[in-house]
C-alpha cells in the first residue's frame, strides 16, 4: 500500500439541488462531458448521489451513482462513475471518493454498494481494492442496447 493521501486543501463535497453550476463545472473539467441533463432536475433526484473532490476549490474528481431498490426490499448503491483529472491522479483522491460513497451507503442504511469496471483497468481495480476487501468480486459480460426515441433498437454489432 502506498501512503498517498490528498493534501489538506482537498475537500470531499456532496452536491444536490442548488449545486448545479458546480456539478456542471466538475463534469466539464474532470470528465470533459457536456452535462446536458443537469438543469432538468437530475441533481435534485433523491436517487442520484453526486460527490466532487475539490482541491483549493477546483473540481479534480467526480463520482456519481444511483439508488437501486430491489423487490425483496433491499436497497443497493450503484457507484456508476468515478473519475479523477489526469493531473491529479495517484494522490489518494479516487480512493477518498469511493470511501465517501461507502460511508454514504452505510449512513443511508443501504444493504450494499457495487461498481463495475473492466478486468484490465489497472487503476480502477487498484482503487476499488484499496478501500478494503469486497464481499464479492466477479467478472460479468455487459450488454448494452442503444434505443432510439421511438423505442426501436438501433442496429449495430
Ligand atoms: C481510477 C481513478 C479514478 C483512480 O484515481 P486516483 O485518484 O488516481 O486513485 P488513488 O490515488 O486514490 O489510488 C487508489 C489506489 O489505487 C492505486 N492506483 C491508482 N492508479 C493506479 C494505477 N494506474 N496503477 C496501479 N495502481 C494504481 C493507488 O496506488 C492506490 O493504492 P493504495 O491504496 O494501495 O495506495 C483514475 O485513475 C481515473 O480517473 N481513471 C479513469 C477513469 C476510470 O478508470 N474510472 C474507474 C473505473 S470505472
Amino acid at each position: 500500500m502506498t501512503e498517498a493521501a490528498p493534501s489538506p486543501a482537498f475537500e470531499v463535497r456532496w452536491l444536490g439541488a442548488g449545486d448545479e453550476a458546480l456539478a456542471a463545472r466538475a463534469l466539464r473539467e474532470v470528465l470533459d462531458d457536456e452535462p446536458r441533463g443537469i438543469d432538468s432536475g437530475w441533481l435534485a433526484d433523491a436517487r442520484v448521489h453526486f460527490v466532487v473532490g475539490l482541491l483549493e476549490g477546483q473540481p479534480v474528481g467526480v463520482a456519481y451513482g444511483h439508488t437501486v431498490p430491489l423487490p425483496d426490499g433491499r436497497i443497493e448503491m450503484l457507484l456508476y462513475s468515478l473519475d479523477v483529472g489526469e493531473a491529479y491522479r495517484r494522490l489518494g483522491i479516487g480512493r477518498a471518493l469511493v470511501d465517501a460513497f461507502l460511508a454514504r451507503t452505510r449512513a443511508l442504511g443501504f444493504d450494499e454498494m457495487w461498481v463495475l469496471t473492466e478486468p484490465d483497468n489497472e487503476a480502477g481495480n487498484a482503487t476499488y481494492r484499496s478501500v478494503g476487501p469486497p464481499s464479492s468480486r466477479e467478472t460479468s459480460v455487459m450488454y448494452t442496447w442503444g434505443v432510439t426515441g421511438d423505442g426501436v433498437p438501433e442496429s449495430g454489432a
